[in-house]
């Protein structure tokens, strides 16, 4: 069960409360969100038993658990997700020091009264602009992650996943209590939940394919590394069901909470527009002072939620890294622990100073149509690494994992992981070797397809 919540934590990120809402904000609620339903059951899930067991039946960290599960030449595909894991920690960790920034602010803001008049727009610039700030509000979150990990999966890991999970749940709870007590919570649920086809644009159905691999934490390893830790005796799809719901639901929730203090005030959904970060880090630091109920309290739990479910996120990206060094060059957790985190975070350095406080890592571009193709003329490091992972590494990975389980391993293989005697009553075999094999692989062809050739921006 502590692996399962350990799962659960690294899939349960600031994808669901940064990247969900806005992209359903984004594309006009309803019909996306079943759309995104869709793509979480019919290629999440699947692919999400298919890591999951490749874990499981080789008990191996992801480069060795491709080649013995596959063949030698897949640890290629093994290193690839590393990398993928190295280059994601490296400035996730940078948003989820931002979490760290408003905790800050919003508890000094309930002790000491909202100042009249802030400009939160000019408040995010400014300390996303900060470069000492944001160096140590990310080697403070990478420390911790850093931590975690060091003591290992049962003393970190899982430990942790099991403190934190439930605190993350509670305070969304009682978010989405004050948020439903709201004017606006009705037409926040009409606008998640009423599908109107209409409004749905045929790159909103690849967003929310593109979208379920991340916040899935699919497609590079992160799966196959925990599910090495999963022991026999447990069923694979009931572990990756309850993965996936609690994601899905978590999700939803932040959505709700979210739109349902945008909703209650005038203006503020032609405001929010712009982007992911204006709804987390400007719109909401003030609502929580003019509008929400019992919001002094609930501002600093909202970053703390956010804080923890970064936490649980990063916890798993540097196990994949570590996992890698300690399984495959033989070097002890601790020293591996720490090797890994100091080289992610001189990466993370460049993303953390990419908001302005360094102009050459600001503006960095690389131009042309290979800059277009591989980094959708992003400019700055953090929205060039960012743009890389999410439209290149994610999808690139996870047809491999696709291919490897649907084509390259065994029927007999897969079978004896998943039909072990454990798996529910809905399970059935058949079903999901279908969907490893053609759905998922169409589907996730698709998304690179339409990076290639369509230019659709999955960061
Ligand atoms: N799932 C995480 C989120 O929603 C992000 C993520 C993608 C991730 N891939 C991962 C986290 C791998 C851990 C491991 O925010």
């Amino acid at each position: 069960m502590g692996l399962v919540l350990a799962a659960t934590g690294s899939a349960i990120g600031l994808g669901n409360l940064w990247k969900f809402p806005f992209i359903t904000w984004d594309n006009n609620g309803g019909a996306f969100v079943l759309v995104y339903l869709l793509c979480i059951a019919a290629v999440g899930l699947p692919i999400m038993m298919a890591e999951l067991l490749i874990g499981r039946s080789t008990q191996k960290s992801v480069v060795g658990a491709l080649k013995e599960a596959v063949g030698p030449a897949w640890g290629l595909v093994g290193g690839w997700g590393v990398l993928c894991g190295f280059i994601l920690l490296s400035y996730y960790t940078v948003i989820a020091g931002w979490s760290l920034f408003y905790f800050a602010k919003t508890v000094g803001w309930s002790m000491s009264g909202y100042p009249a008049g802030l400009a939160t727009g000019d408040l995010f610039g400014e300390q996303a602009g900060n470069g000492g700030l944001q160096l140590m509000l990310s080697l403070g979150f990478s420390l911790a992650t850093v931590w975690v990990v060091y003591f290992g999966i049962q003393k970190g890991i899982e430990r942790i996943a099991r403190l934190l999970l439930p605190v993350l749940l509670g305070i969304l709870l009682l978010l989405l209590v004050s948020a439903l007590g709201m004017s606006g919570s009705g037409e926040a649920l009409a606008f998640i939940f009423r599908p109107n086809f209409a409004e749905l644009e045929p790159t909103g159905v690849l967003e929310a394919l593109g979208h379920s691999f991340f916040t899935l934490s699919l497609g590079m390893g992160a799966m196959i590394t925990y599910g090495s830790y999963i022991p026999r005796g447990h069923s694979i799809a009931k572990a990756s069901a309850i993965i996936v719901a609690l994601d899905t639901l978590i999700a939803l929730l932040a959505t709700i909470i979210m739109f349902s203090v945008i909703f209650s005030v005038a203006g503020m959904a032609e405001q929010v527009g712009g982007s992911a970060v204006g709804m987390l880090f400007i719109s909401l630091p003030e609502l929580f002072y003019s509008e929400v109920p019992f919001g002094r309290i609930l501002g600093p739990l909202f970053y703390v939620l956010v804080a923890l479910a970064a936490l649980t996120s990063t916890m798993s990206l540097l196990e994949v890294v570590a996992s890698y060094i300690i399984d495959e060059h033989g070097v002890g957790r601790h020293k591996a622990t720490l090797m890994c985190g100091g080289a992610i975070f001189v990466f993370t350095i460049l993303a953390a100073i990419s908001f302005g406080a360094v102009p050459f890592v600001t503006t960095l571009e690389l131009g042309g149509a290979l800059g277009d193709l591989l980094f959708g003329g992003k400019v700055g490091w953090f929205s060039m690494a960012d743009h890389f992972v999410s439209n290149w590494m994610l999808p690139t990975g996870g047809l491999a994992v696709t291919l490897a389980a649907g084509w390259f391993m065994s029927r007999d293989a897969t079978r004896s992981e998943l039909s072990d005697g454990t798996e529910p009553a809905w399970f059935r075999y058949g079903a999901w070797r279908f969907f490893i094999r053609f759905v998922a692989p169409a589907a996730v062809a698709a998304i690179i397809v339409a990076v290639i050739f369509f230019g659709v921006d999955f960061s």
